[in-house]
């Protein structure tokens, strides 16, 4: 039983993880080395909490022992009693060495060490370690208190124990969790890779405009967002910077290859919403081209993008990344795809989304847009996903 939560980083995702694990009843210590930082958190915090309140989600009486089970701590050293820790600081290799090395020599041979990173590997992180069984990946996405996925990464080094008592805690406080393989981007920044790539290219090859290929996705795809008002969202800059560590962490996979496009967007400061400025522009909408609503346009662009989709989604499972059924709930959970990929590749017919995929391939001569080996074999034996 895991009493005590500790949380390293007070920043976006350290405090929305400390939330959680507060309203789910844990004593939780939140330690980050800037006392100003540690003070914003707790005012930001107190905010959400009172917004809850108003909106009538908790008590006044549940928000005061929420913060009354909060401990916020510039020294490391009160992380002791912790029988679990996450670490949610800076995402630099060298700077989680040391703060996992220094938090060995504080918490008990029985805690978790845990790291909510996004892009490094739990294999290269456990390996600061002394008890390596313990470490292990706890990704949550932002915001962590109202995304329900979170998924699970065992590393190399994992303990069994150390996983189930993982995967039953962060069920118990209400989450989605999946299991998977220390891959690069995990399950969802690995498979939805193309939802941008492709979309990039249909761009860059002329065949649509920014609005009328996220048109395409929003009201003939059901997607929440589109593909280009998405990447504005989260930022061209940060968004480049994912897609080029994806790729050179796949050894320069062509599957997974940055686009010109948005390297330049990202260089010319056009990041998108933050900076006024992206793929639209934000400070004066009227300029904003309106979407070339043809339906066989738009069936046409949709269907480019899923079967590369579905076919990420396939070789996540073909290469045992996670189960068909995690790799489903991750991309609905985790970023809200309208249908689970797979289920939407039994849908359509994966002997249709194989035709198109080989005729993509024939035409480009390019290694992105080649079948994966299980969707082949699937065809072959007139298999689906979901019976
Ligand atoms: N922001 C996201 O959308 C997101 C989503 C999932 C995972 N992540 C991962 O979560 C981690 C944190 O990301 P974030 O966006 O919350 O970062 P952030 O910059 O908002 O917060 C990082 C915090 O860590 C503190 N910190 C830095 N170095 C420290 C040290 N040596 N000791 C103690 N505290 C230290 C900083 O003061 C800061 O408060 C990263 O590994 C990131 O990859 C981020």
């Amino acid at each position: 039983m895991i009493e005590t939560v500790g949380v390293v980083g007070a920043g976006t995702m350290g405090i929305g993880i400390a939330q959680i694990a507060a309203q789910n009843e844990h004593q939780v210590i939140i330690y980050d080395h800037s006392e100003a930082q540690l003070e914003k958190a707790k005012l930001g915090l107190e905010k959400v909490l009172n917004r809850l309140v108003e909106k009538e989600r908790i008590t006044d009486n549940e928000r005061k022992k929420i913060i009354d089970r909060m401990v916020f701590t510039p020294k490391m050293s009160e992380l002791w009693p912790c029988g679990l820790v996450i670490e949610a600081i800076v995402e630099s290799i060298e700077i989680k060495h040391q703060v996992f090395q220094s938090l060995e020599n504080i918490v008990s041979e029985h805690c978790i060490l845990a790291t909510n990173t996004s892009s490094l590997s739990i294999a290269s992180i456990g390996a600061s370690l002394k008890i390596a069984e313990r470490i292990i990946g706890i990704h949550f996405f932002n915001p962590a208190p109202l995304m329900p996925l979170v998924e699970i990464i065992p590393s190399i080094q994992t303990g069994e124990k150390t996983t189930t008592v993982c995967k039953n805690l962060i069920s118990s406080w209400g989450k989605t969790v999946v299991l998977c393989k220390d891959t690069p981007g995990f399950i969802v920044n690995r498979v939805a890779r193309p939802f941008y790539g492709e979309a990039l290219r249909i761009y860059e090859e002329g065949m649509a405009d920014f609005s009328t290929i996220d048109w395409a996705l929003t009201e003939i795809g059901g997607f929440r967002m589109g593909p280009f008002t998405l990447m504005d969202y989260i930022g061209n800059d940060v968004n480049f910077a994912v897609t080029e560590s994806v790729f050179k962490a796949f050894f320069y996979d062509p599957r997974f290859k940055p686009s010109f496009t948005q390297k330049r967007y990202a260089e010319a400061g056009y990041f998108g919403r933050k900076s006024g400025r992206g793929y639209y522009d934000y400070d004066d909408v009227k300029l904003n081209p309106k979407p070339q609503t043809d339906k066989a346009l738009g069936e046409k662009i949709l269907n480019r993008i899923l079967c590369l989709l579905i076919n990420e989604a396939i070789d996540a499972v073909f290469m045992g990344v996670a189960t068909s059924k995690d790799v489903d709930l991750a991309m609905t959970k985790g970023v809200n795809y309208p249908k689970g990929l797979l289920k939407w590749g039994d849908e359509i017919g994966l002997d249709k989304i194989l035709k198109q995929l080989q005729n993509l391939f024939d035409y480009y001569g390019e290694d992105r847009y080649r079948p994966n080996p299980l969707l082949r074999q699937m065809v072959k034996e007139n298999k689906q996903f979901y019976e």
